[in-house]
Protein backbone atom coordinates (compact mmCIF):
# COMPACT_ATOMS: atom_id res chain seq x y z
CA UNK A 1 0.00 0.00 0.00
CA UNK A 2 1.83 3.16 -1.40
CA UNK A 3 1.26 6.36 -2.23
CA UNK A 4 -0.30 8.08 -4.50
CA UNK A 5 -2.37 4.67 -5.12
CA UNK A 6 -3.46 4.34 -1.23
CA UNK A 7 -4.68 7.57 0.29
CA UNK A 8 -5.60 6.56 3.94
CA UNK A 9 -7.75 10.06 3.86
CA UNK A 10 -10.36 8.23 1.10
CA UNK A 11 -11.89 6.64 4.51
CA UNK A 12 -12.23 9.89 6.25
CA UNK A 13 -13.93 11.71 4.00
CA UNK A 14 -17.39 11.31 5.68
CA UNK A 15 -18.88 10.97 9.36
CA UNK A 16 -21.07 7.58 7.83
CA UNK A 17 -17.37 6.23 6.46
CA UNK A 18 -15.68 7.25 9.33
CA UNK A 19 -18.49 5.40 11.33
CA UNK A 20 -18.31 2.53 8.88
CA UNK A 21 -14.64 1.61 9.97
CA UNK A 22 -14.33 2.85 13.43
CA UNK A 23 -12.55 0.03 15.22
CA UNK A 24 -13.39 1.06 18.68
CA UNK A 25 -16.69 2.08 20.80
CA UNK A 26 -17.97 3.16 24.08
CA UNK A 27 -21.25 1.42 24.84
CA UNK A 28 -22.99 1.96 27.90
CA UNK A 29 -22.72 -1.85 28.73
CA UNK A 30 -18.96 -1.46 29.72
CA UNK A 31 -19.29 1.14 32.21
CA UNK A 32 -19.53 0.79 35.91
CA UNK A 33 -20.24 3.93 37.98
CA UNK A 34 -18.78 4.58 41.60
CA UNK A 35 -20.65 6.02 44.11
CA UNK A 36 -20.42 7.30 47.89
CA UNK A 37 -22.96 6.15 50.57
CA UNK A 38 -22.81 7.82 54.31
CA UNK A 39 -25.26 8.03 57.38
CA UNK A 40 -27.93 10.06 57.43
CA UNK A 41 -31.50 10.94 55.93
CA UNK A 42 -31.42 13.61 52.85
CA UNK A 43 -27.97 14.21 51.98
CA UNK A 44 -26.80 14.74 49.04
CA UNK A 45 -23.46 16.61 49.64
CA UNK A 46 -21.10 17.76 46.92
CA UNK A 47 -17.50 16.21 46.78
CA UNK A 48 -15.37 19.46 46.31
CA UNK A 49 -12.75 18.08 44.49
CA UNK A 50 -15.04 15.95 42.32
CA UNK A 51 -17.66 18.53 40.53
CA UNK A 52 -20.50 16.43 39.90
CA UNK A 53 -19.86 13.56 42.27
CA UNK A 54 -21.71 13.71 45.82
CA UNK A 55 -21.75 11.97 48.95
CA UNK A 56 -25.39 10.22 49.45
CA UNK A 57 -27.14 9.07 52.20
CA UNK A 58 -29.01 5.73 51.55
CA UNK A 59 -32.42 7.28 50.33
CA UNK A 60 -30.94 9.65 47.75
CA UNK A 61 -28.46 6.45 46.96
CA UNK A 62 -31.76 5.35 45.96
CA UNK A 63 -32.98 7.44 43.65
CA UNK A 64 -29.46 8.05 41.95
CA UNK A 65 -29.10 4.77 41.39
CA UNK A 66 -32.76 4.42 39.61
CA UNK A 67 -31.86 7.53 37.46
CA UNK A 68 -28.20 5.52 36.73
CA UNK A 69 -30.11 2.10 36.14
CA UNK A 70 -32.88 4.31 33.59
CA UNK A 71 -29.92 5.87 31.51
CA UNK A 72 -28.64 2.76 30.32
CA UNK A 73 -25.86 1.84 32.97
CA UNK A 74 -25.56 -1.76 34.19
CA UNK A 75 -23.46 -1.21 37.62
CA UNK A 76 -22.04 0.52 40.43
CA UNK A 77 -19.49 0.48 42.47
CA UNK A 78 -20.21 1.33 46.34
CA UNK A 79 -17.67 3.17 48.36
CA UNK A 80 -18.98 3.75 52.14
CA UNK A 81 -17.91 6.06 54.86
CA UNK A 82 -18.54 4.95 58.37
CA UNK A 83 -20.11 6.76 61.41
CA UNK A 84 -17.27 5.87 63.30
CA UNK A 85 -13.56 4.30 62.78
CA UNK A 86 -11.51 2.17 64.47
CA UNK A 87 -8.19 0.49 64.40
CA UNK A 88 -9.49 -2.76 62.91
CA UNK A 89 -12.03 -1.13 60.17
CA UNK A 90 -14.76 -3.02 62.17
CA UNK A 91 -17.80 -1.17 60.24
CA UNK A 92 -16.06 -2.55 57.80
CA UNK A 93 -18.22 -6.06 58.13
CA UNK A 94 -21.01 -4.97 60.61
CA UNK A 95 -24.39 -6.51 59.47
CA UNK A 96 -25.56 -3.02 59.52
CA UNK A 97 -23.12 -1.46 58.41
CA UNK A 98 -23.50 1.53 55.30
CA UNK A 99 -22.48 -0.58 52.95
CA UNK A 100 -24.51 -3.31 53.55
CA UNK A 101 -27.56 -1.50 54.39
CA UNK A 102 -26.97 -0.05 50.76
CA UNK A 103 -26.65 -2.60 49.32
CA UNK A 104 -29.90 -4.64 50.81
CA UNK A 105 -31.46 -1.13 49.49
CA UNK A 106 -30.64 -1.35 46.41
CA UNK A 107 -31.67 -4.57 46.02
CA UNK A 108 -35.17 -4.17 46.77
CA UNK A 109 -35.45 -0.85 45.60
CA UNK A 110 -33.56 -1.10 42.07
CA UNK A 111 -33.83 -3.87 40.82
CA UNK A 112 -32.26 -5.14 37.32
CA UNK A 113 -29.01 -2.96 38.60
CA UNK A 114 -25.70 -4.60 38.77
CA UNK A 115 -24.41 -3.93 42.65
CA UNK A 116 -20.50 -4.10 43.00
CA UNK A 117 -18.92 -3.17 46.24
CA UNK A 118 -15.37 -2.15 47.26
CA UNK A 119 -13.63 -4.72 49.94
CA UNK A 120 -11.22 -2.22 51.55
CA UNK A 121 -10.53 -1.57 55.05
CA UNK A 122 -9.22 2.12 54.55
CA UNK A 123 -12.52 3.90 54.54
CA UNK A 124 -13.13 2.43 58.22
CA UNK A 125 -10.07 2.72 60.00
CA UNK A 126 -8.67 5.46 62.44
CA UNK A 127 -5.37 5.19 60.89
CA UNK A 128 -6.55 5.14 57.19
CA UNK A 129 -4.46 1.76 55.43
CA UNK A 130 -5.85 -0.82 54.13
CA UNK A 131 -5.10 -3.41 56.60
CA UNK A 132 -4.13 -4.41 60.39
CA UNK A 133 -1.45 -2.53 61.32
CA UNK A 134 1.55 -3.91 64.42
CA UNK A 135 4.77 -2.30 64.85
CA UNK A 136 3.85 1.01 62.23
CA UNK A 137 3.42 -1.62 59.48
CA UNK A 138 0.45 -3.37 57.74
CA UNK A 139 0.11 -6.79 58.52
CA UNK A 140 -0.65 -9.18 55.63
CA UNK A 141 -2.03 -12.37 56.56
CA UNK A 142 -3.91 -11.48 59.80
CA UNK A 143 -5.80 -8.64 57.46
CA UNK A 144 -6.97 -11.37 55.18
CA UNK A 145 -9.65 -12.57 57.61
CA UNK A 146 -10.85 -9.58 57.86
CA UNK A 147 -11.26 -9.05 53.88
CA UNK A 148 -13.14 -12.09 53.62
CA UNK A 149 -15.44 -11.23 56.39
CA UNK A 150 -15.88 -8.10 54.88
CA UNK A 151 -16.23 -9.16 51.69
CA UNK A 152 -19.01 -12.27 52.93
CA UNK A 153 -21.10 -9.52 54.82
CA UNK A 154 -21.69 -7.63 51.28
CA UNK A 155 -22.09 -11.09 49.79
CA UNK A 156 -25.12 -11.47 52.55
CA UNK A 157 -26.45 -8.00 51.79
CA UNK A 158 -27.17 -9.18 48.11
CA UNK A 159 -23.92 -7.67 46.57
CA UNK A 160 -23.73 -9.28 42.87
CA UNK A 161 -19.92 -9.24 42.72
CA UNK A 162 -17.23 -7.92 44.68
CA UNK A 163 -14.22 -6.08 44.30
CA UNK A 164 -11.10 -6.08 46.60
CA UNK A 165 -8.45 -3.41 46.61
CA UNK A 166 -6.28 -3.60 49.07
CA UNK A 167 -3.56 -5.26 47.79
CA UNK A 168 -2.91 -7.64 50.45
CA UNK A 169 -0.88 -10.60 49.37
CA UNK A 170 -4.01 -13.48 48.76
CA UNK A 171 -6.85 -11.47 49.60
CA UNK A 172 -8.32 -12.95 46.32
CA UNK A 173 -7.69 -16.65 47.31
CA UNK A 174 -8.99 -15.37 51.02
CA UNK A 175 -12.28 -14.33 49.85
CA UNK A 176 -12.87 -17.30 47.32
CA UNK A 177 -12.81 -19.44 49.85
CA UNK A 178 -14.98 -17.63 52.32
CA UNK A 179 -17.80 -16.76 49.84
CA UNK A 180 -17.42 -20.70 48.43
CA UNK A 181 -17.81 -22.21 52.00
CA UNK A 182 -20.99 -20.13 52.44
CA UNK A 183 -22.74 -21.10 49.07
CA UNK A 184 -21.81 -18.20 47.30
CA UNK A 185 -19.90 -19.40 44.62
CA UNK A 186 -21.58 -18.18 41.99
CA UNK A 187 -20.41 -14.66 43.36
CA UNK A 188 -17.68 -12.89 40.65
CA UNK A 189 -15.24 -11.50 42.22
CA UNK A 190 -13.10 -8.24 40.32
CA UNK A 191 -9.57 -7.88 41.81
CA UNK A 192 -8.34 -4.80 41.53
CA UNK A 193 -4.83 -6.80 40.43
CA UNK A 194 -2.94 -4.03 39.02
CA UNK A 195 -2.94 -0.94 41.50
CA UNK A 196 -0.69 1.17 41.28
CA UNK A 197 0.58 3.45 44.27
CA UNK A 198 -0.67 6.70 42.73
CA UNK A 199 -1.03 10.09 43.34
CA UNK A 200 -3.91 10.14 41.07
CA UNK A 201 -6.21 8.78 44.09
CA UNK A 202 -5.81 12.19 45.92
CA UNK A 203 -9.73 13.78 45.00
CA UNK A 204 -10.87 9.97 46.19
CA UNK A 205 -9.15 9.91 49.28
CA UNK A 206 -11.00 13.56 50.43
CA UNK A 207 -14.17 11.99 49.13
CA UNK A 208 -13.60 8.68 51.25
CA UNK A 209 -11.76 10.35 54.32
CA UNK A 210 -9.63 7.73 53.66
CA UNK A 211 -5.80 9.45 53.92
CA UNK A 212 -3.45 7.52 55.74
CA UNK A 213 -2.83 9.05 58.62
CA UNK A 214 0.98 7.98 58.85
CA UNK A 215 3.24 6.64 55.83
CA UNK A 216 1.61 5.90 52.72
CA UNK A 217 0.36 2.89 50.77
CA UNK A 218 3.60 2.27 49.02
CA UNK A 219 4.45 -1.03 50.84
CA UNK A 220 1.44 -2.76 49.29
CA UNK A 221 0.07 -0.84 46.11
CA UNK A 222 2.34 -0.78 43.20
CA UNK A 223 5.82 1.08 41.90
CA UNK A 224 4.50 3.19 39.02
CA UNK A 225 7.79 2.15 37.33
CA UNK A 226 6.91 -1.54 37.16
CA UNK A 227 5.37 -3.71 34.10
CA UNK A 228 6.55 -6.99 34.73
CA UNK A 229 5.50 -6.90 38.36
CA UNK A 230 2.00 -6.52 37.09
CA UNK A 231 2.19 -9.84 35.32
CA UNK A 232 2.82 -11.39 38.59
CA UNK A 233 0.28 -9.34 40.58
CA UNK A 234 -2.69 -10.68 37.77
CA UNK A 235 -1.24 -13.88 37.51
CA UNK A 236 -1.60 -14.73 41.47
CA UNK A 237 -4.85 -13.47 41.44
CA UNK A 238 -6.16 -15.39 38.42
CA UNK A 239 -4.81 -18.41 39.90
CA UNK A 240 -6.39 -17.44 43.37
CA UNK A 241 -10.33 -17.70 41.32
CA UNK A 242 -10.27 -14.18 40.23
CA UNK A 243 -13.18 -13.37 37.63
CA UNK A 244 -12.09 -10.21 36.33
CA UNK A 245 -8.53 -8.31 36.16
CA UNK A 246 -8.34 -4.75 36.75
CA UNK A 247 -5.81 -1.77 36.32
CA UNK A 248 -5.96 1.08 38.01
CA UNK A 249 -5.69 4.13 37.52
CA UNK A 250 -5.94 4.32 33.67
CA UNK A 251 -5.26 6.94 31.45
CA UNK A 252 -1.08 6.77 32.49
CA UNK A 253 -1.36 2.74 32.46
CA UNK A 254 -2.33 2.78 28.81
CA UNK A 255 0.55 0.09 28.15
CA UNK A 256 -0.41 -2.12 31.49
CA UNK A 257 -3.82 -2.91 30.09
CA UNK A 258 -2.28 -3.42 26.85
CA UNK A 259 -0.39 -6.04 28.34
CA UNK A 260 -2.96 -8.00 30.66
CA UNK A 261 -5.13 -7.74 27.30
CA UNK A 262 -2.92 -9.63 25.48
CA UNK A 263 -1.27 -11.63 28.29
CA UNK A 264 -4.68 -13.00 30.27
CA UNK A 265 -7.72 -14.48 28.90
CA UNK A 266 -9.61 -12.80 31.80
CA UNK A 267 -12.31 -10.02 31.06
CA UNK A 268 -9.86 -6.90 32.02
CA UNK A 269 -11.39 -3.87 33.93
CA UNK A 270 -9.46 -0.30 34.04
CA UNK A 271 -10.62 2.33 36.28
CA UNK A 272 -10.41 6.03 35.42
CA UNK A 273 -9.53 7.18 39.01
CA UNK A 274 -10.79 10.66 40.93
CA UNK A 275 -7.63 12.30 39.75
CA UNK A 276 -7.88 11.63 35.99
CA UNK A 277 -11.86 13.04 36.44
CA UNK A 278 -10.86 15.74 37.93
CA UNK A 279 -8.11 17.16 35.61
CA UNK A 280 -10.46 17.37 33.27
CA UNK A 281 -13.47 18.72 34.62
CA UNK A 282 -10.86 21.12 36.02
CA UNK A 283 -9.65 22.12 32.91
CA UNK A 284 -12.78 22.36 31.00
CA UNK A 285 -14.10 24.63 33.75
CA UNK A 286 -11.07 26.79 33.48
CA UNK A 287 -12.14 26.53 29.27
CA UNK A 288 -8.52 25.32 28.76
CA UNK A 289 -10.21 22.21 27.17
CA UNK A 290 -13.59 20.95 25.82
CA UNK A 291 -14.21 18.70 28.43
CA UNK A 292 -16.63 16.57 26.50
CA UNK A 293 -14.75 15.68 23.93
CA UNK A 294 -11.72 15.24 26.27
CA UNK A 295 -14.03 12.61 28.37
CA UNK A 296 -14.76 10.64 25.00
CA UNK A 297 -11.24 10.23 24.03
CA UNK A 298 -10.02 9.53 27.44
CA UNK A 299 -12.88 6.63 27.69
CA UNK A 300 -12.59 5.14 23.93
CA UNK A 301 -8.14 5.26 24.70
CA UNK A 302 -9.15 3.21 27.40
CA UNK A 303 -11.16 0.99 25.66
CA UNK A 304 -8.75 0.44 22.57
CA UNK A 305 -5.77 -0.20 24.73
CA UNK A 306 -7.70 -3.24 25.75
CA UNK A 307 -10.19 -2.86 28.47
CA UNK A 308 -13.71 -4.55 28.08
CA UNK A 309 -15.17 -2.59 31.63
CA UNK A 310 -14.51 0.81 32.70
CA UNK A 311 -15.07 2.23 36.04
CA UNK A 312 -16.07 5.83 35.44
CA UNK A 313 -17.25 9.04 37.38
CA UNK A 314 -18.40 10.05 33.62
CA UNK A 315 -20.93 6.85 33.31
CA UNK A 316 -23.14 9.61 33.50
CA UNK A 317 -21.90 11.92 31.63
CA UNK A 318 -21.51 9.62 28.30
CA UNK A 319 -25.03 8.19 29.09
CA UNK A 320 -26.57 11.32 28.70
CA UNK A 321 -24.28 12.38 25.76
CA UNK A 322 -25.07 9.47 23.45
C1 LIG B 1 -9.48 1.99 48.50
C2 LIG B 1 -9.61 2.62 47.17
C3 LIG B 1 -8.98 3.77 46.66
C4 LIG B 1 -9.55 4.00 45.41
C5 LIG B 1 -10.45 2.97 45.18
N1 LIG B 1 -10.46 2.12 46.27
C6 LIG B 1 -8.02 4.70 47.25
C7 LIG B 1 -6.68 4.30 47.66
O1 LIG B 1 -6.18 3.20 47.39
O2 LIG B 1 -6.07 5.14 48.34
C8 LIG B 1 -9.24 5.16 44.50
C9 LIG B 1 -10.33 5.53 43.54
C10 LIG B 1 -10.18 6.85 42.89
O3 LIG B 1 -9.19 7.59 43.08
O4 LIG B 1 -11.11 7.20 42.15
N2 LIG B 1 -8.32 1.30 48.78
Amino acid sequence: MMFPEYRPRRIRRTESLRAMVRETDIALSHLIYPLFVVPGKAVKQPIGAMPGCYHLSVDKLIEEAKEIRDLGIPGIILFGIPEKKDARGSEAWARNGIVQKAVSALKKKVPGLLVITDVCLCEYTSHGHCGLIAKQEVENDPTLELLAKTALSHARAGADMVAPSDMMDGRVGAIRDALDEHDFDHIPIMSYAVKYASAFYGPFREAADSAPQFGDRRSYQMDPANAREALREATLDMQEGADILMVKPALPYLDIIHLLRQEFPLPIAAYQVSGEYSMIKAAGEKGWIDAQRVMKESLLSIRRAGADVILTYFAKEIAKSV
